[in-house]
């Protein structure tokens, strides 16, 4: 095919007589070219987001910054250290049957290059478990200048050539966290949602030119007292700006997944919500702004309990017609249980991957409607395998 496209370059280019038709006949032969391969790399995206979004399954983000993975390590009683962090992550990623519900991992930079104790590449253990290897490529969320209380997410400087080197160590997607914070009035500021979304909109286009799916996270964060209602305006808000600043880099829509947080009440809220009254709000939120032509959304836990993030995903699995496929990509609520089960013990070892493939078929389980608070009960062996 290759071979065909460069003779009749070749021809086109023998068949110029002038210095000046040569060089256009040279740029519509490239642009021809560039063409074709984008029409090839924009079917392996558009594959690629699928396979994220495969039915019944959802992603297991586990790709905590070094500092945060020791947070959680240390606050478990485990030795922060990066041989725990590896032999951590080893476990999730060795937990027989994961693949059956997780359709993809999200790895920390560190974690990319590990490998288990036998020496296996832990991207090679994620591709023989049947799970696609997704990279965080920010930098992180920085203080932003003149807003108090406020945080922009660095890391496009050098993103080009990074994505370039995650695509050829094995990754096909990539994940960006933008963090906005609420108050009932003040926050989060104009300046705060718009440089966030600009700099996810720069960070996708630049995945997609690299072959990579952006994973576009922009998290509503649940600290505070802020009521449901208002985190479903700013949640509406932030979506609205993240999607005009993705059309305006001219990002494929078809080929991004989205990452967003439910609609919820904050974490120091008196306001309680039922699960199917999360759900409404969330896809009310939704619907009004996410572009039809996104092929997924995948929902970040953000401090909900295991058994939270389950009973309102399954709550918006009750048979309402919607333009996406709708999954998880949870990482403290699947994750939590079986860390504390572990607590750096190879005794615990079973157990702790069983606690993870419990969550993780809870959540496959709220993907069809069909999680009950009775599964909570259930062994992870005693539950339906999806
Ligand atoms: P949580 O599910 O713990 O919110 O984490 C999701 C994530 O990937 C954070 O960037």
């Amino acid at each position: 095919m290759l071979s065909k496209r460069s003779s009749a370059m070749r021809q086109q280019l023998s068949s110029a007589q002038t210095p000046g038709a040569r060089v256009r006949t040279l740029d519509a032969c490239f642009s021809n070219a560039r063409r074709r391969l984008n029409r090839m790399n924009t079917q392996a995206l558009i594959t690629t987001a699928h396979a994220m979004l495969a039915q019944g399954k959802g992603l297991l983000a586990m790709d905590e910054s070094n500092a945060t993975c020791n947070q959680r390590l240390a606050a478990v009683g485990i030795a922060p250290t990066p041989e725990m962090r590896r032999a951590y992550r080893e476990l999730l990623l060795t937990t027989p049957g994961l693949g059956q519900c997780i359709s993809g991992v999200i790895l920390f930079d560190e974690t990319l290059h590990q490998a288990s104790a036998n020496g296996t590449p832990f991207v090679r253990l994620a591709a023989d478990a049947g799970m696609l290897v997704g990279i965080k490529t920010d930098l992180g969320a920085k203080d932003m200048a003149c807003h108090p209380g406020e945080k922009v997410t660095e890391g496009l400087d050098g993103l080009r050539e990074r994505l370039q080197s995650y695509f050829s160590q094995g990754a096909r997607f990539a994940k960006w966290r933008g963090v906005m914070a609420v108050d009932a009035w003040r926050l989060p500021s104009n300046a705060c949602i718009q440089a966030n979304a600009h700099a996810l909109a720069r960070y996708a286009a630049l995945c997609q030119e690299a072959g990579l799916v952006p994973i576009i996270e922009p998290e509503v964060l649940m600290d505070g007292a802020h009521t449901p209602a208002r985190c479903q305006d700013v949640t509406e808000a932030v979506l609205r700006t993240v999607f005009e600043q993705l059309v305006q880099q001219g990002v494929l829509l078809e080929a991004v997944v989205l990452k967003p947080n439910m609609v919820i009440a904050g974490s120091a809220s008196t306001t309680q919500t039922t699960a199917s009254e999360v759900a409404d709000a969330t896809l009310q939120c939704l619907l009004r702004v996410v572009p039809a032509a996104v092929p997924g959304i995948a929902f970040l836990s953000g401090g909900q309990t295991g058994e939270q993030a389950s009973s309102r995903l399954n709550a918006m699995h009750d048979g309402r017609a919607l333009p996406w496929r709708l999954t998880f990509s949870f990482a403290r609520a699947l994750q939590y249980p079986a860390l504390a089960i572990w607590a750096g013990k190879d005794a615990n070892r079973d157990a702790a991957q069983a606690a993870l493939l419990h969550r993780a078929r809870c959540n496959s389980a709220a993907l069809k409607g069909s999680y009950n608070a009775a599964m909570e009960l259930q062994s992870a062996e005693a539950m339906p395998s999806q």
